[in-house]
């Protein structure tokens, strides 16, 4: 009984072992190829859920700043383009997209900024779409993406890649996924720019008809350009409530959010006026849709 016993005990150990053995050669397999890989972590850390950059930027950008210069704006021929699209690369590319701060933004806001005449400038939120329309067809109105800075950059997308990898056109990061993103950074600075060069009568034209107030908290117009605002060179702030010409009516001057906006707006000790549907505006939208029942 005793050998016997013994006999198996052996036995049941080296299967044991060698079970054990196995398993560790697969471990240690299994750990080597990840931890050689090192390309593959980084790659999957970078899925981010924003699209990547957009195809072609340098060309887009530079076409885009000739363009301006020469055609748009020719007293501002004096813009080296070769050095804005260098300073506008030295801030995202081969740098980690979720650390790129509006300040890194300030070589090429310095390269491309320039003063904005009194009495155009405009404001928005959620109209993008209408204030541009009004903005191209009174020649002395001027929103952010009509700004040297704003039309290099408008409707595109950009951020790098770590280790050397230059720019990622595959995917950028969101907002949500980090605040510090190229895109929201330099939004962020170019606002602060457009809103500190304002002066005379300000225009700024809010939708009255989105859900969750026409004034959000967390919108740049709130963050970043009321209070960039400089009250000695602001004559008037001049609000545009504008409903949507099909839509309903959520917000009138007054009411709501809106009353936030007003509130900043005396803290600030800037005068404001404040229209609902101003008409020249309404005209615009009713040209578009001209059955619509408060076109008739
Ligand atoms: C590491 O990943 C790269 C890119 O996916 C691939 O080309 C390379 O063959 C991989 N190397 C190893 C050792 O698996
Ligand atoms: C732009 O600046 C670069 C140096 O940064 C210079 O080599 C180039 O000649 C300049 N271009 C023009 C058109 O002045
Ligand atoms: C208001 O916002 C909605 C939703 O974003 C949009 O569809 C509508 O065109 C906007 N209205 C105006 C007047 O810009
Ligand atoms: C405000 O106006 C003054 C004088 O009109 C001018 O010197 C100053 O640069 C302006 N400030 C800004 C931020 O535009
Ligand atoms: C600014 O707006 C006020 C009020 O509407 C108006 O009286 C004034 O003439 C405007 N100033 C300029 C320079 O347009």
């Amino acid at each position: 009984m005793k050998t016997c016993g013994r006999h198996s005990y052996w036995q049941q150990t080296s299967v044991v072992r060698q079970v054990a053995f196995t398993l560790l050669v697969f471990l240690i397999n299994l750990l080597s190829a990840h931890t050689d890989n090192s390309s593959d972590i980084a790659k999957l850390q970078t899925e981010w859920h924003g699209p990547g950059t957009t195809l072609d930027l340098k060309e887009i950008i530079l076409g885009r700043c000739y363009n301006y210069i020469r055609t748009i704006n020719p007293a501002l021929n004096y813009v080296n383009c070769t050095n804005v699209w260098e300073a506008f690369q030295n801030v995202f590319v081969n740098k980690d997209p979720c650390d790129i701060k509006k300040e890194d933004y300030s070589d090429f806001m310095e390269l491309t900024r320039h003063p904005i005449p009194c009495g155009m400038s405009v404001f928005w939120s959620k109209t993008n779409k209408l204030v541009h329309d009004y903005a191209r067809v009174i020649a002395h109105y001027m929103t952010l993406e009509q700004t040297l800075y704003g039309y290099l950059a408008d409707k595109l997308k950009w951020c790098g890649k770590i280790h050397g990898e230059g720019i990622d056109y595959k995917s950028c990061p969101t907002r949500k996924q980090c605040s510090n993103n190229p895109l929201s950074s330099f939004w962020s600075q170019a606002s602060k720019t457009f809103a500190g060069e304002a002066c005379g009568n300000v225009t700024l034209m809010l939708n009255g008809s989105v859900g969750g107030g026409a004034f959000r908290e967390d919108s740049l117009l709130a963050t970043v350009e009321i209070p960039n605002l400089n009250k000695d060179n602001v004559t008037l702030v001049q609000i545009w409530v504008m409903d949507d010409v099909t839509g309903i009516d959520r917000e009138s001057c007054g009411q709501g959010s809106i009353v936030r906006l007003e509130s900043l707006l005396k803290e600030k000790q800037i005068p404001y006026s404040c229209m609902d549907n101003y008409r020249p505006v309404h005209f615009l939208q009713c040209a578009e849709h001209p059955d619509s029942p408060s076109c008739k």
